[in-house]
């Protein structure tokens, strides 16, 4: 079965082919980081109408990859929430569209389902069941993970998700846009030094996460007098230690809680090399294993889409919307339990 992914939730265009038989045969991002870069963050309106001019020429790149015909698609699964509702409707329209165009099924996916499962798509993919760790730009979960469409969240993020905190200190460090990434690389030219930054909620004996206070302190540090650039590495440093300390933690606390020796991550922080060091150090140490997305497969893209609905589709799961159209800019991935 080939299963074409359509993901359009925020500011990446992505188009993929994944072949139920032969794995994934194509797949193609365009990112809008450039466009929305002079606005300092995304603009909705702009994403949306991006996503209509991206999709056919994708759609056309991605089938050229796979050698493929849109006549061999056998069903369109794309993201139908969480995220902006525009950025959203550009894709299910799409997908609904061509879906009816072609008689086959248009499968409507959940996004952090997407990420979560994403990591099934390496060459050496985890086995359920399970914990997840899902750090994404807009969500932070631990979930056990017991099957496919079996999640049981554990704990999340309480106000700011793990990538939303790096986007806004990054912004309060005047890093620009998209900030995640290049905070993570001034850090890397970082180290200890006279900042020292709370680990929120480390003991809280839960798995929930706390990370706007972080920002607060990261301000205050900021303002008490003008950074030199190398205070500002250290800072960032100090930013990224105190949310990878609590990450890893409280990661390995969930598998301890659960009684299991598989870790995956999920989500565009999942790319940050100070995480995956301190989980594969933790992991090592321990005689468990953390498992990732291939590093292209961490942030937004049509992959883990195509992924997900062909899962579900051979999973025989019934469709997760009512119908055409049917985005959901604010879906709780715990509605999916049962379905
Ligand atoms: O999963 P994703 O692509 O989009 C959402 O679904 O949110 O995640 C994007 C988030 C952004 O907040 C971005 O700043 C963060 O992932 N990110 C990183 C890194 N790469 C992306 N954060 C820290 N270090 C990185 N290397
Ligand atoms: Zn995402």
């Amino acid at each position: 079965m080939l299963v074409l992914g359509i993901e359009s939730s925020c500011d990446e265009t992505g188009v993929a082919l994944y072949d139920t038989a032969r794995g994934l045969r194509g797949h193609a991002v365009h990112t809008q980081v450039a466009m929305h870069e002079a606005y300092g963050g995304v603009v909705p309106e702009l994403a949306s109408r991006d996503h209509i001019r991206r999709l056919v020429p994708l759609l056309r790149a991605v089938l050229a990859q796979a050698g493929a015909h849109k006549s061999d698609i056998d069903a369109v699964a794309y993201t139908a929430g969480p995220g902006l509702a525009g950025a959203l409707l550009v894709g299910a329209s799409f997908a609904e569209a061509l879906a009816k165009a072609l008689a086959v099924p248009a499968l409507p996916v959940h996004h952090l389902e997407g990420h979560l499962l994403s990591p099934l798509l390496a060459t050496d993919p985890p086995a359920f069941p399970f914990v997840a760790l899902l750090v994404s730009g807009g969500h932070t979960q631990l979930m056990r993970v017991t099957a496919v469409g079996a999640y049981e969240l554990l704990g999340e993020s309480l106000d700011d998700a793990a990538g939303e905190a790096f986007d806004k200190t990054a912004k309060l460090l005047e890093l620009g846009y998209p900030g995640g990434p290049a905070l993570a690389k001034l850090a890397e030219q970082g180290g200890p030094g006279r900042f020292r930054l709370p680990r929120p909620m480390l003991n809280s004996g839960d798995f929930d996460f706390s990370f706007s206070g972080l920002k607060t302190a990261v301000l205050t540090a900021a303002r008490e007098r003008p950074l030199s650039a190398a205070e500002k590495a250290q800072l960032a440093w100090e930013f990224q230690e105190a949310v990878t300390e609590v990450l890893a933690v409280k990661a390995l606390a969930a598998l301890k809680h659960c009684g299991l020796a598989r870790l995956v991550v999920a989500g565009g922080v999942g790319a940050n090399r100070r995480l995956r060091e301190r989980l594969d150090a933790a992991t090592a140490a321990r005689h468990l294993r953390v498992f990732y997305p291939e590093l292209e497969l961490c942030t937004d893209n049509g992959a883990m889409i195509a992924f997900c609905g062909a899962q579900r589709l051979m999973a025989g799961a019934g469709p997760l919307g009512s119908g055409a159209f049917a985005i959901r800019p604010r879906w709780p991935l715990q509605e999916l339990m049962g379905v």
